[in-house]
């Protein structure tokens, strides 16, 4: 395998922790490059199901190295308690302590990110964003307005202090002033940050420069994303969206490494769509079909447990995410939901209702897309169930149509197709 990035290519949540443990299994060292604990990546292997948030599911094969960018926003506690979960689930102490790396670079979210988070949501009322209130937002506000604590800077006191001194005065006349929240002392924040060294200390890789040479000169190297290109706060449907950058590019950045070390970037889709928290959706089905694929799909948010918003594959979307994406080749998850369905739709372009005019180029407006509704090919469904099927060859007819036209549509070749959960129930087409 070549040095791949996996990214999420619609709303977050298609399935990219299946595809990055599939790759996993050929690369040396895996690299998370952006977002936080707001992920969720699911992994079912030998039965079992593991639940990731920052950690990368690497972890799950013996000597590979798995790399907390330095794109990365790292809430500690959410931190320790998944690498208790992880620990409880039989994944021995002794491989986090010698796989597990953490870029010192990596922003931390500080308690008052998280309830500024919260705050923030309250106060937007009908228009909240519907985070994961995981203290995102404020974590990447405060990196880009040079106000940030980062990893590193907890391991050197006298940083620590002077960092403390400019930045807690102004930080509690926000809580105070602003959001009406609880301030912190001095003495407080220093607890409070030697806590969190405490968390990191046996991770924080301070060679990171010399592990991460040697990756890219003699290692293969997995992009592992977060999020989805449509929350990706450049690309995706601002202000919907998170704060960092899922997007292909991202990885350049995130994990230290520069865009010549990517050679593939797998953009992983659904076979349908679905997004959580709040936000425009064109092709969303709030009827009996949208109902039965999120029973079918089990549509429930892996971090948070929200009910996950369902419709039709997008193309639209698609052809963008590709495009703003820098997707190179398509992963095509759950394809098995829909094996009861006798009846498939494809979005093919949006057509404004005020004016008639039709396009399959993304509006990036999301405030007009109330204006837009879908225009739809409807496709015959194989009514039979694929979750079994091995090899692309062996799939419904019925299937095969369907995945050609959306290769078509979206400018992408398929090179994965996956029919279940399980690390078996995928197909590689050559
Ligand atoms: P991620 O955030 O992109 O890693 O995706 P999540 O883990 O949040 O959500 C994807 C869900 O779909 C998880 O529960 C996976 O176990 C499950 N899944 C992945 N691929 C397939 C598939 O091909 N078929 C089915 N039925 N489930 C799948
Ligand atoms: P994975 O990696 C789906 C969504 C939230 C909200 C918006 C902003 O599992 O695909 P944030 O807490 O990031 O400020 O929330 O982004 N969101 C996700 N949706 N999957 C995710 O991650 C998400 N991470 C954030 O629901 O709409
Ligand atoms: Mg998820």
């Amino acid at each position: 395998m070549e040095n791949t990035v996996v990214v999420g290519a619609q709303f977050g949540d298609e399935g990219k922790a299946k595809i990055t443990d599939l790759l996993a299994e050929n690369a040396d060292v895996i690299i998370r490059y952006q977002g936080g604990s707001n992920a969720g990546h699911t992994v079912v292997y030998n039965n079992k199901k593991y639940k990731f948030h920052l950690i990368p599911s690497g972890i799950l094969y013996e000597n590979k190295i798995c790399f907390l960018g330095a794109g990365v926003v790292i809430k500690p506690d959410d931190f320790k308690k998944e690498l208790d979960e992880l620990m409880t689930e039989g994944i021995p102490e002794e491989r986090f302590k010698k796989a597990l790396k953490i870029n010192p670079l990596a922003h931390i979210t500080m308690p008052w990110h998280t309830e500024i988070d919260g705050y923030s949501e309250n106060s937007l009322g009908a228009n909240k964003i519907g985070t994961t209130k995981k203290g995102i937002g404020p974590t990447y506000t405060d990196k880009y307005a040079r106000i940030g604590f980062r990893v590193e800077d907890l391991f050197n006191e006298e940083t620590l202090k002077t960092k403390l001194d400019v930045i807690l005065p102004q930080k509690n006349k926000q809580l105070e002033k602003i959001y009406s929240l609880k301030t912190y002392t001095m003495d407080e924040a220093l607890e409070i940050c030697r806590k969190y060294r405490e968390i990191f200390a046996p991770y924080v890789c301070f060679e990171w420069q010399k592990v991460l040479d040697d990756a890219k000169r003699n290692k293969t190297i997995l992009f592992e994303g977060a999020q989805g290109v449509l929350l990706d706060i450049d690309y995706g449907t601002y202000p919907y969206v998170t704060s960092s950058n899922p997007v292909g590019g991202g990885a350049a950045v995130g994990a230290s490494m520069g865009p010549l070390t990517i050679k593939e970037v797998i953009g992983v889709f659904k076979a349908y769509i679905t997004r959580v928290g709040e936000g425009p959706f064109v092709t969303e089905l709030t009827d009996e079909t949208g109902k039965k694929i999120q029973d079918i799909g089990a549509e429930f948010g892996a971090t948070t447990g929200r009910p996950r918003r369902c419709g039709w594959f997008d193309a639209v979307i698609a052809k963008y995410s590709v495009l703003v994406g820098g997707i190179s080749s398509v992963a095509l998850t759950k394809l098995d939901v829909f094996d009861t369905f006798s009846e498939i739709k494809l979005c093919t372009a949006y057509k404004n209702r005020l004016t008639g005019e039709v396009t399959e180029y993304y509006p990036t407006n999301v405030y007009t897309h109330k204006d837009f509704e879908p225009v739809y090919e409807t496709f015959k469904g194989w009514m039979t169930s694929t979750s079994d099927i091995k090899e692309f060859d062996k799939l419904p007819k019925e299937a095969k149509i369907y995945l050609k036209r959306l290769e078509e549509v979206m400018g992408a070749s398929i090179k994965i197709v996956s029919t279940g959960a399980d690390r078996t129930q995928t197909m590689f087409i050559k």
